[in-house]
């Protein structure tokens, strides 16, 4: 299925009020060549989606009718159905999840509904919806479900994970998201569904919720407190900016086969503890506060249980064969976090007020 028989004029975007998910918006309202259909997303916003992070997307693309907000939850299959009809759903790129590998330790229950029981709704919509009258499934539409690398396992000190690589998800997160992967590739394989599949690497940028390694250890900083390092340190992830993730994700709906599965990864492979030293490099540069002194509250704690030793992405597939690559260098990306999470500490405190200081608190004590 070539990108000229997709239509593209009506996208749900469900999970876009998160971090990946209102990057994306951004990028294919802003920067997306020949995108220039609607947006309709939808987000039931947990502790992690803000609406504030599109306060100025639904003020100028609101009123041009291109962006739609919707709050609800993707299990709910009546109100999913509410939608597709609404607005003639062509489209959908499916972020909507439970992202956050220790929280699902603590309560996997809400990582199976969501992620599960979300996807095989939204999947099952999709599939009754773009049934034409000869019982067969449109396919100028698509569905278009994001992943994570995490499905694939643990990796030793050499290797990489390709698309053949055998599932072996380790924690409650990774196998929920191995579940739905399962869903959407049985769908596309049994009912025809239009499908593309991507499975990408430690995402980093603005708007991420100060849960994940970065945004936590750049706010710790910023306000002297203690800088939580699981384990050993010596974990490694590979990462990539928020914004080469967008590209390669408008890459594969534009041009990816359907049925086909891509890994997006960053080629940037970090020990954790050699990545915090970085940013303590350039928090330290850019807020004015002594490196030493930000050194000085590293601290190693308990180990997450089950803790994956290394990922690392061979993305050559997406490269060779759709002409993706990576355009932000790990430096300048940090650079570019640091300065927005400096410059926007109004969001800071929204996303830190009710909900998530709570459940933090509950679960880890003070941090
Ligand atoms: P996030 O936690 O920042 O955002 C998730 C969003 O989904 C939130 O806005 C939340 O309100 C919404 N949501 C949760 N449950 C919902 C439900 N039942 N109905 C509707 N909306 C719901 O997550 P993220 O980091 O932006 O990740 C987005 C997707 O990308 C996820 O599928 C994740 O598995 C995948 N992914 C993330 C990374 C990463 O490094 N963050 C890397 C690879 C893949
Ligand atoms: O690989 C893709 C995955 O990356 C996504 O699917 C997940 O949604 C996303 O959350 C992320 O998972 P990780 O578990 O790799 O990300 P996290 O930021 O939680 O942790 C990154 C590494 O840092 C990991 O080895 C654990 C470690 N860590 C994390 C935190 C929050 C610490 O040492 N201290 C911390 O306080």
């Amino acid at each position: 299925m070539s990108r000229n028989m997709r239509a593209f004029k009506n996208i749900l975007i469900t999970g876009g009020a998160g971090f990946i998910g209102c990057n994306f918006i951004r990028f294919l309202l802003e920067k997306a060549d020949g995108f220039s259909g609607r947006i309709i997303n939808l987000d039931v916003l947990t502790y992690a989606g803000n609406s504030m992070s599109l306060a100025d997307i639904e003020a100028h693309y609101g009123a041009s009718r291109r962006y739609f907000f919707e709050h609800g939850d993707i299990c709910d299959r009546a109100f999913v159905e509410s939608i597709f009809k609404k607005y003639d759903i062509d489209t959908v790129v499916h972020f909507a999840a439970e992202s956050h590998v220790d929280r699902s330790i603590l309560g996997p229950e809400a990582f199976i509904k969501t992620n599960v029981m979300g996807t095989f709704t939204l999947l099952d919509v999709a599939r009754n919806t773009w049934k034409a009258a000869d019982g067969n499934i449109r396919q100028d539409a698509l569905f278009h479900h994001i992943s994570t690398d995490e499905v694939y396992g643990s990796l030793g000190d050499t290797g990489f994970f390709t698309e053949a690589t055998p599932y072996d998800p380790r924690s409650p997160y990774s196998a929920s998201k191995a579940s739905s992967d399962h869903l959407a590739m049985a769908y596309s394989h049994t009912y025809g569904l239009p499908v593309t599949l991507s499975n990408c690497s430690n995402n980093y940028g603005p708007y991420q919720f100060p849960e994940k390694l970065i945004p936590l250890m750049i706010l710790n900083m910023l306000e002297g407190k203690a800088l939580p390092v699981y384990g050993d340190g010596k974990n490694i992830r590979d990462w990539l900016y928020v914004e080469d993730h967008n590209a390669a994700v408008w890459t594969i709906m534009q041009k990816g086969a359907s049925g086909k599965t891509y890994n997006i990864g960053g080629e940037n492979e970090w020990e954790n503890i050699k990545l915090l030293n970085v940013l303590i490099d350039i928090v330290s540069k850019k807020a004015g506060i002594d490196a030493d002194k930000i050194r000085g509250a590293i601290t190693y704690v308990k180990d997450r249980p089950g803790h994956d030793r290394r990922y690392a992405i061979d993305c050559s597939k997406i490269k060779r064969e759709l002409g993706w690559k990576q355009t932000v260098s790990f430096e300048e990306g940090l650079e570019h976090t640091v300065d927005w999470y400096l410059a926007n500490p109004s969001w800071i405190e929204n996303i830190r007020s009710g909900e998530y200081q709570h459940w933090i608190k509950r679960n880890y004590g003070e941090r």
